[in-house]
């Protein structure tokens, strides 16, 4: 008899506000991409194999027990068998994604997540949304080393969140579904370096950098309230405006400026870098009627992908 297999997913995600100072305290609202998905899949190996891991998008097999902690996936495996006090099984543990990596979608955490709801579901004890969290901020930090926590905690929950560090996660209530582009500038960039170098200009110049997030933070607050009553107008410039002020603090690219700046002439309500930038994606608010005009504005000026998200459907 063929063994079957047990397969989990996990979302994409995008910071609709508040990327970067949302690392210093300030607030920001993230949302699941829930039509991009990691996907892991668990079945039974040889006796003896322990776990071998297959990262089809990286085009790389491991055992378990060859590889370090400071591998994410490994690192991963070993908190969900500790977590359940279980010993490595024998299996083998496929993972693939839709997700681009290094562009600001929560590739590698949507990964980690997946691998986790799968390992945990087939050792017999789907670990809860919180756990699961909790242990991909774990492996989020070997990404880079001080994350706020809002990636691994809107990807694991899969629901739309006001996010500030420390405090537990307020999931948001969308009434009014809207609509958003993404697209990808095609520039792979680096969170950690982005989140580092934004570091070192806030040690630099701390009251300016604090007056940035400040700005930002009060955003999010203005943001939140557009998206419980549907404001979406009002949405698209607090869009337009975390953007200028993610510009300021030095995280934008003339590739991610340009794109923004396409969307907005091709009617988008707003637009705006999503992640950590310097490359990555961008978002854009848009009305359905207006995603083909926005679309085809985007791919002339330069994006190499674009995808179409229903938030709150
Ligand atoms: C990355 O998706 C979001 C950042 O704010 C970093 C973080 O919150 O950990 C840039």
């Amino acid at each position: 008899m063929t063994p079957s297999i047990l397969e989990r997913t996990a979302p994409a995600k995008t910071i609709l506000c508040g990327e970067h100072s949302v690392v210093y305290g300030r607030p920001a609202i993230a949302v699941p991409v829930s039509t991009m998905r990691a996907r892991a899949s668990v079945l039974p190996g040889p006796k003896d194999s322990g776990l071998v891991i297959r990262a089809l998008d990286l085009g790389r097999d491991f055992a378990l027990r060859n590889v370090g902690q400071d591998q994410p996936l490994a690192r991963m495996a070993h908190l969900v068998l500790e977590s359940l006090g279980a010993p490595e099984p024998d299996a083998i543990m496929t993972l693939s994604s839709d997700l681009p990596v290094a562009s600001g979608m929560g590739s590698g955490t949507a990964i980690s997540v997946a691998a986790a709801r799968a390992l945990s579901a087939f050792l017999g004890s789907e670990l809860p949304p919180e756990v699961i969290s909790a242990l991909a901020y774990e492996v989020e930090k070997i990404h880079h080393g001080t994350p706020s926590g809002i990636d691994n905690t809107v990807i694991a929950f899969e629901q739309p969140v006001y996010f500030v560090r420390g405090a537990p996660p307020e999931i948001l209530r969308i009434h009014t579904p809207f609509h958003l582009l993404i697209a990808n500038s095609g520039i792979a960039a680096s969170t950690r370096d982005s989140v580092a170098e934004v570091r070192h200009r806030w040690e630099t110049a701390p009251s300016y950098y604090n007056v940035i997030f400040d700005c930002i933070g009060a955003i999010a607050q203005a943001a939140r309230a557009a998206v419980d009553q549907g404001a979406l107008q009002a949405l698209g410039v607090l869009f337009n405006e975390n953007h200028e002020l993610l510009a300021r603090m030095g995280v934008s690219h003339f590739q991610l400026d340009r794109l923004t700046d396409a969307a907005r002439e091709a009617g988008a309500l707003g637009a705006k870098l999503t992640g950590s930038g310097q490359g990555g994606n961008i978002i854009a608010l848009v009305d359905p009627d207006t995603v083909d005009a926005v679309r085809q504005a985007l791919i002339a000026a330069g994006a190499t992908a674009t995808w179409h998200a229903e938030i709150g459907c």
